[in-house]
């Protein structure tokens, strides 16, 4: 198949193009505007004549035609991700994540082609610290954030257009992904990466909200398998059993980092913070055979500080710009 994957310079489509081109015969064009989040070092060393990299909007209709005609299959990562950044500046989140969304089905839907759309655990909204029950496929969307409302609003696009025109798609949820070139705004490469500048990590609020990790090797095996052997029309959801307070996180990074467990800071919380995520992803695992390789968070988490040490050159020009405005923001 040749694949047309937007948003592949980012954090998890870097890493299913990297796991694609290892795993699969098929080939891949990366659509990617290179916003803040993306870096195209991200994607260096990936074989030639299986890809390609189109410096591109996906809001942009005429470019986004050309290049979903002339695939087999479009998997749709691009969008505005950062919950604080959809907080202080909403107006992005609505052009990429909703009219960016349009503009690709539509696209899919006048050349016939196979559609999969990447979407969160967040536009459920959150849970309980001691609910018994998790996320499922049937769970009422309740999203909090602008990021998730605009998440839920470009899932719903997706659903209309497989029941009013045929849309051939799937869509999935998955929870908090970790891993390599994820971007130093986000919770864990923030906190290695200032503990390797000698900062105290910064935990939001009191640092109970719990989040399900799942490393994104496994969000891009499952969505491989969704993408292959998925039903159309189907949601799937993406979960690994990770939950973890983010307190626990921290004292788990700073002690891998051979610092004190207690060597972090209490900052300003986030406004309407989701307390708590949990995915049931029997689903995928029942119907499609999916299991994630990662069953140990802590040992995960391990190689993810091992690979932003050895990576200071892909993530150190992001950084002051970064907590320059979690600065400002009244969280650094
Ligand atoms: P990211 O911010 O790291 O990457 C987003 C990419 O999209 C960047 O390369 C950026 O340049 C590109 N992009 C943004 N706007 C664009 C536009 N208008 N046109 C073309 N490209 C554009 O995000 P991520 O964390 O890799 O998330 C990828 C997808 O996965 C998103 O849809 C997100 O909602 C979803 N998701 C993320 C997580 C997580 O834990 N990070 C979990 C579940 C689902
Ligand atoms: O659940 C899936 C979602 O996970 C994705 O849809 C989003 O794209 C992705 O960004 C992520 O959203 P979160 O808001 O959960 O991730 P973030 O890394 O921003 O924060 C994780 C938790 O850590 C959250 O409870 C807020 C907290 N936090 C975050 C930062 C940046 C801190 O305590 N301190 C921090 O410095």
């Amino acid at each position: 198949m040749k694949l047309l994957v937007t948003g592949g310079a980012g954090f998890i489509g870097s890493n299913f193009v990297h796991h694609v081109l290892k795993t699969t015969d098929h080939s891949v064009v990366v659509l990617d505007a290179l916003t803040y989040a993306g870096n195209r070092a991200s994607l260096d060393g990936l074989p030639d004549d299986r890809f390609e990299l189109v410096v591109g909007d996906i809001t942009d209709a005429v470019l986004v035609d050309r290049l979903t005609g002339e695939a087999d299959a479009v998997v749709h990562y691009a969008a505005e991700s950062h919950n604080d950044n959809s907080l202080h500046d909403p107006r992005p989140f609505l052009d990429t994540n909703i009219v960016g969304t349009y503009t690709l089905i539509e696209a899919a839907r006048k050349h016939g082609t196979r559609f999969h759309h990447i979407s969160t655990d967040e536009v459920y909204g959150d849970l309980e610290l001691d609910d018994p029950d998790r996320f499922t496929e049937q769970t009422p969307y309740n999203p909090s954030s602008p990021y998730s409302s605009t998440k839920a609003g470009s899932d719903l696009l997706v659903r209309a257009w497989v029941r009013s025109f045929g849309l051939r798609a799937t869509i999935s949820n998955c929870s908090n992904n970790y891993g390599p070139y994820q971007h130093v705004e986000k919770f864990i490469p923030r906190q290695i990466t200032n503990v390797i500048d000698g900062v105290r990590p910064k935990l939001y609020g009191a640092g109970q909200n719990v989040r399900d990790w799942i490393h994104a090797s496994d969000h891009s095996s499952a969505v491989l398998t969704i993408l292959e052997q998925g039903r159309i029309g189907e949601t799937y959801l993406i979960g690994a059993d990770g939950e973890e307070d983010n307190r626990s996180v921290v004292e788990t990074i700073l002690e891998a980092m051979g610092q004190p467990k207690d060597a972090y800071d209490h900052v300003t919380d986030r406004a309407g913070h989701d307390l708590r995520y949990a995915i049931d992803s029997t689903k995928l695992r029942t119907e499609l055979g999916w299991r994630p390789a990662y069953g140990d968070f802590r040992a995960g988490l391990a190689d993810t500080i091992t690979w932003y040490r050895e990576h200071e050159d892909w993530w150190r020009a992001q950084k002051a710009a970064t907590e320059a405005r979690y600065q400002q923001q009244g969280q650094a």
